[in-house]
């Protein structure tokens, strides 16, 4: 339908990008990049007219997104490049080609285009060797200033290279390493590279990725005393697995998967250092100070439940409750990667498949019904009756009573 639109407007259109790469590649992508010869937004919202879909156009840029009905999204680009004929003279607008705007972009395999219109409807448009770099399985820039253009390209590049488990070709990783030795990255600003690092993080092995960043000498860009040693490294492994099994309880909760992996990779850093690294990634202030509240507290309870441990000390299920319930999911997930003790996992894995989830039958109402004045008795009470439930000392709403 796409086609059929782009012919009707006599307007040329390709699908290119990731989802040609991944279509090419077998692997699932559902979001459709495309670019129109010509006016994309004309071409956007006749098409969105034409099938009822919502279409929101960016007239600065050219560009629209068309969203269907279940939430599938298409992209759709203009190639048009605007310059100024002489200098102070108003933009003249100049219709580029399909090979310019695929010129600009990252990395050859992301440069491939499909027609979707027209009599070469199916044709692929091969200019720079995407084709073979994706039978190699290499990662290669367009040109030798790609990095300098966009500094978020080296953290891409690494990105692809674990996604798709290809190498990033030698020209282009000594590129990397020159962006590195000549300080552009110094240039990325925190929020893009704090976004390149969540995309890293939201992968299915953020481990391998970092490694390849330490390798690279990129860890530092992020704060100077972040180094990958044993420490970390056990840690960010570990984080893996629980996350993993995290996922496998099916819980209607979601967690942000960076922060476990973010807190992971500065675990031996002051909480000066983390701060540091925070301001550096353009944390807001009210999530930086909430996240190192959370390291800081977690720590504690961390290291009171190992002493407990190490000690041979009864830890009743309402001690664990009451230790735990003020942390995040982040921060229990966090907590069960650093522990090297066996019984502490368990704790807090009770804690999340169970006790978090324990409730009286009794409420403050019920207190005041029985006439109690309100006051901070009514949470000494509370907190009582629930000590018993999560001990098994009471079953039932006539035990909670008692
Ligand atoms: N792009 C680029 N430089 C960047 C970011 C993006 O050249 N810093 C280009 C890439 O060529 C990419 C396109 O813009 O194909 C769309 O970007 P994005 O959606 O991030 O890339 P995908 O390849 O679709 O990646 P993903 O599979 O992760 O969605």
């Amino acid at each position: 339908d796409l086609g059929r639109v782009g012919d009707e407007l006599e307007l040329p259109v390709y699908a290119v990008g990731g989802f040609v790469r991944d279509l090419l590649l077998g692997n699932e992508n559902d979001d459709i990049d495309v670019s129109v010869e010509g006016d994309g937004i004309l071409f956007a919202e006749t098409f969105a007219a034409r099938m009822g879909y919502r279409v929101k156009s960016h007239e600065k840029f050219g560009t629209a997104v068309i969203v269907f009905p279940d939430g599938f999204k298409v992209d759709v680009a203009s190639t048009r490049l605007e310059y100024y004929a002489t200098p102070g003279a108003l933009p003249t607008v100049e219709r580029s080609s399909l090979k310019m705007d695929l010129y600009r972009r990252d990395f050859t395999i992301n440069t491939l285009a499909i027609r979707l219109s027209g009599a070469d409807f199916g044709m692929l448009f091969d200019y720079f060797g995407a084709y073979r770099d994706l039978q190699e399985k290499s990662i290669r820039v367009l040109h030798n200033l790609s990095f300098v253009e966009d500094p978020t390209r080296v953290f891409r590049a690494i990105r692809f290279e674990q996604r798709l488990g290809f190498q990033i070709s030698r020209h282009t990783e000594n590129l990397v390493k020159n962006a590195v030795k000549m300080g552009f990255l110094d240039k990325l600003g925190g929020k893009r590279l704090l976004n390149e690092l969540v995309a890293i993080m939201k992968e299915r092995e953020p481990v391998r990725a970092i490694l390849r960043m330490s390798g690279l000498g990129l860890l530092r860009f992020i704060h100077p005393e972040i180094v990958l040693q044993a420490e970390n490294l056990r840690v960010l492994d570990e984080v893996k697995k629980v996350t993993t099994w995290f996922d496998l309880l099916y819980l209607a909760e979601t967690v942000e998967v960076w922060v476990v992996y973010f807190l992971a990779l500065t675990t031996a850093i002051s909480d000066d250092s983390f701060w540091g690294a925070c301001t550096r990634l353009s944390v807001s202030e009210h999530y930086r100070e909430r996240l190192i509240e959370m390291r800081i507290h977690g720590e504690q309870v961390l290291e009171v439940m190992e002493r407990k441990v190490a000690r041979g000390e009864d830890v009743r299920p309402s001690d664990i409750y009451f230790w735990l319930r003020g942390l995040t999911t982040e921060v229990l997930l966090y907590i069960m990667a650093k522990t090297r003790r066996d019984e502490v996992r368990k704790f807090v894995s009770l804690f999340v498949t169970r006790l978090r989830g324990v409730t009286t039958s009794i409420t403050g109402d019920d207190l005041k019904r029985l006439g109690l004045p309100a006051g901070p008795r009514y949470r000494e009470i509370l907190d009582r009756i629930l000590t018993a439930r999560l001990n098994g000392e009471a079953a039932s709403r006539d035990d909670e009573l008692r």
